[in-house]
């Protein structure tokens, strides 16, 4: 492979072209050390043919007429490829799948533009799945092509923020605008950004594996180069909780024994305070007469939950605490005792923590560990993503996340099945003892106030 000339680009398409045409512009404005060398298309007649044709650049129609035309399709497309001497292909906008055997023969010379921050929402229909799963974020990734649908190590990435009112046609322009500018520039800037860090991963991944195509590597080096210096787009600003009440039913052991109400409330700017009544059911009322309650009172600044006050009453397990940041301790009464402990950076106390589970999850960041207030210590707890389901639950089908919850040396372990449409309020939840369930909730209402 040569050295000293621009990259060889062919760019596959198979409509509108809008991706090819700003990667084209790019390269000729010298934005980036590249030149397009051939726009290919699956379809005759499309707008994206025309629109290369105007921008100057040598085209190509390669029909493909159905799934087993594609041993066909890739053999001309090879041809193509030599004829033109492309160092890398970019797929933009193409909407057929490669065969293994022509993808793996060039592993970091297949680029792929995707609408979505995968590994969230391969395949088709990006948008209306990120709006009916009642997503915040969304975006696009740039990625290199695997033999794995839109499965291959991602370089860049974009966000934009899912608005209210937003409809997929509204949405998918927004990410398309981003799209134009992180397939020639890259969008999404900042050290220590989801994109910067999965594209230090993938570059040790690919240099230790020794595949790494000079093509790709230069490609690679383009597209962090400009991207540094890219503009940053308009960041969506940190979460916010929302204000909801939720309820869930309460079962022990399988049998039915009351309800959980869980209100979320903003008191002022930042300042929120979330309640937890627990009521009993029938015979259980001999055992717990009384509504339980527990109530915290947190701050959220930046993103971050930050409790100021927790209390919570029920026999044996009264807790009323203060968590003082400036001096790091939190102090007050746990079961009749004095209360004063040393703070861990980002301590949570068993309810601030659902809120901080929550944003950390609507800003793409997944929890691993909590410090959280246990009665009258500071225990950590071990967060762990288990795998995605729907359940079917009495507000309908609901996608969820789940997790478990863990304290290092405890026979308990808690599921939360965490569903987007929620906005990460747990669907479900259950308490494991020693492997059995002890208690589990099931979300009954959930309203947004
Ligand atoms: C883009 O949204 C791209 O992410 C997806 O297909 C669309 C193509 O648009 N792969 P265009 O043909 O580049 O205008």
């Amino acid at each position: 492979m040569s050295t000293g000339r621009p990259l060889q680009l062919a760019v596959l398409i198979s409509g509108r072209g809008s991706n090819m045409a700003a990667i084209a512009r790019a390269c000729a404005a010298g934005e980036i050390d590249a030149r397009v060398r051939l726009v290919i298309s699956e379809r005759a007649g499309v707008a994206g043919l025309d629109t290369a044709r105007a921008l100057g650049l040598e085209t190509r129609t390669i029909a493909w007429s159905g799934a087993t035309e594609r041993l066909r399709f890739e053999r001309a497309l090879e041809r193509a490829l030599a004829d033109a001497r492309a160092d890398l292909i970019v797929l933009a906008g193409f909407m057929r799948i490669l065969s293994q055997e022509f993808v793996e023969a060039r592993i970091g010379r297949i680029l792929n533009i995707h609408p979505s921050l995968l590994p969230l929402y391969r395949g088709l229909h990006t948008h209306r799945r990120v709006l009916a799963a009642g997503e915040r974020v969304h975006g696009a990734s740039v990625h290199f092509v695997t033999a794995e649908l839109d499965g291959g190590p991602v370089i860049l990435q974009s966000r934009v923020a899912v608005l209210p009112d937003d409809t997929e046609a509204t949405l998918s322009a927004r990410v398309q605008t981003t799209e134009h500018t992180a397939g020639s520039h890259g969008v999404e800037s900042g050290p220590g950004s989801m994109a910067s860090r999965s594209r230090c991963r993938w570059w040790r991944i690919l240099m230790s594996a020794g595949r790494v195509e000079r093509a790709a590597l230069v490609a690679a080096m383009l597209i962090s180069a400009a991207w540094s210096q890219a503009a940053p787009p308009p960041q969506a600003p940190p979460p916010q909780p929302p204000q909801f009440v939720a309820t869930y039913t309460i079962a022990w052991h399988g049998i039915t024994a009351g309800t959980s109400t869980l209100e979320l409330q903003s008191t002022s700017p930042q300042l929120y305070l979330y309640t937890s009544t627990d009521r009993a059911y029938g015979v259980f009322r001999l055992a717990f007469p009384h509504a339980l309650r527990q109530s915290s009172r947190f701050r959220v600044a930046a993103g971050q939950v930050e409790p100021l006050t927790f209390q919570a009453g029920g026999p044996g397990n009264d807790v009323m605490a203060q968590f003082d940041w400036k001096s790091g301790q939190v102090t007050g009464m746990a079961k009749g005792k004095l209360l004063d402990l040393k703070l861990q950076p980002g301590t949570q106390d068993p309810l601030s923590v659902q809120i901080a589970i929550m944003l950390a999850l609507q800003a793409r960041d997944a929890p691993e560990s909590f410090w959280m207030l246990n009665t009258d210590e500071i225990d950590r707890y071990e967060y762990r993503r288990q795998g995605q389901s729907t359940l079917d639950t009495p507000l309908g089908k609901l996608r969820t996340i789940l997790y478990t919850s863990h304290e290092a040396g405890s026979d308990k372990t808690t599921y939360l099945w965490l569903a987007p449409a929620l906005d990460y309020m747990p669907a479900r939840a259950e308490q494991h003892v020693k492997g059995s369930t002890q208690v589990s909730l099931e979300i009954q209402a959930f309203t947004r106030r």
